[in-house]
């Protein structure tokens, strides 16, 4: 089974073609991102407007490259897959859009993709990952701790109530004059910073759910500058260095209380799965490997360039919900919002009711 995925929602115009096997594997045949980053970098974040113009500029050549470099037509494919939200909602229809004028033209089956679900799917293209999981998914758009049980079978088991936590990176790096996006800058500061010079709270720590929360977060690191302001090259480090120990440590007590939730409502997960840019930090990682150690299971952690958004993703998505017979109508929606849990295996229709 052959399907092209195209990846819009925020300020990635991405194409892929994927290969799923009779035996349930995956092979990634193309994998086009085209970064819109440096479009976005003057204003220190996504600009919605900006992001659908330069969709509906690349998209064409991306989706063309993608197919090129797969050396596939498309009268080949088995499918068009694209992810139908959430997300920035120009760009959401510019992509599902082209997905669909694609379908139609070539009478190939259309499957609206949640891009929720695409992240959460990753670790079966990458790994070959068993159902059930345990996924921590988090992004500058989304933190969520999250049971995957099967393909359109998701339990919310937590998520913030504020900001994401790559947003978090990004306000800080805003904050102190480090640029766009914030992860990668905060991290690299950090490495040379004093994580204990300042004291940050741990937000929602010790609670029994699985919840997370950064504006408190946010609001002391903003007053500890404020306090110290002009700030020297090691302020800088030492503010990034605290920070990031104070979502390390938030992350640990949340996903351990998301584990224990998960293990009494599912049962053992076979693994523990990250997902979204934030899992490229390294401090991140390493304690995401010792949580999944601490339960008895591993860590499955899909190469940076998958954790971040991107088309082979939704391609995969596409592939596992057309293996199930789930394909939509031309007519299907974009959606703003499209919480993962309305995902049901019945498709877009159960998740408007
Ligand atoms: O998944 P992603 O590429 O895009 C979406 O938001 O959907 O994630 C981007 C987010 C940004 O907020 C970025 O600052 C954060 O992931 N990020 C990081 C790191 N690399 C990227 N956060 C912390 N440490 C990093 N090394
Ligand atoms: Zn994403």
């Amino acid at each position: 089974m052959i399907v092209l995925g195209i990846e819009t929602t925020c300020d990635e115009t991405a194409a892929a073609v994927v290969e799923r096997g009779a035996d349930g594997k995956g092979r990634i045949l193309s994998n086009v991102v085209l970064s819109q980053i440096g479009e976005h970098a003057e204003f220190g974040g996504v600009v919605p407007e900006i992001a659908a113009r330069a969709h509906v500029e690349a998209l064409d050549r991306i989706i063309a490259k993608a197919m090129e470099e797969a050396k596939a037509s498309f009268a080949a494919l088995d499918g068009i897959a694209a992810a139908a939200g959430p997300g920035l909602i120009g760009g959401v229809i510019v992509g599902l859009t082209t997905a669909k004028a694609i379908a139609l033209a070539h009478e190939k089956p259309l499957i609206a993709v949640n891009h929720l679900e695409a992240h959460a799917l990753t670790a079966r293209l990458t790994d070959a990952t068993e159902f059930p999981y345990c996924l921590f998914l988090a992004s500058g758009g989304h933190t969520q701790i999250l049971a995957v049980r099967g393909v359109g079978d998701y339990l919310r088991l937590g998520g913030t109530v504020d900001d994401a936590i790559g947003e978090g990176f990004d306000k800080t790096a805003k904050l102190l004059g480090l640029g766009y996006p914030g992860g990668p800058l905060v991290e690299k500061e950090a490495a040379k910073g004093d994580a204990q010079r300042f004291a940050l709270p741990r937000p929602m720590s010790g609670r029994r759910d699985a919840d997370f929360s950064l504006s408190g977060l946010k609001t002391a690191l903003r007053l500890e500058a404020e306090k110290i302001a002009p700030l020297s090259d090691q302020d800088v480090a030492d503010l990034c260095a605290s920070f990031q120990q104070a979502i390390v440590d938030v992350v640990r007590d949340r996903l351990r209380s998301g584990l224990r939730m998960f293990r009494l409502r599912i049962g053992a997960p076979k693994a523990l799965v990250c997902a979204g840019g934030v899992a490229a930090n390294q401090a991140i990682r390493k304690v995401l490997h010792r949580v999944a150690f601490e339960v008895g299971s591993e860590l499955v952690a899909p190469p940076p360039a998958l954790c971040t958004d991107n088309g082979a993703m939704i391609a995969w998505a596409g592939a596992e919900r057309l293996a199930l017979g789930l394909t939509d109508p031309l007519d299907v929606a974009p959606h703003a919002r499209w919480p993962l849990a309305q995902v049901a295996k019945e498709g877009d229709k159960a998740a408007a009711q």
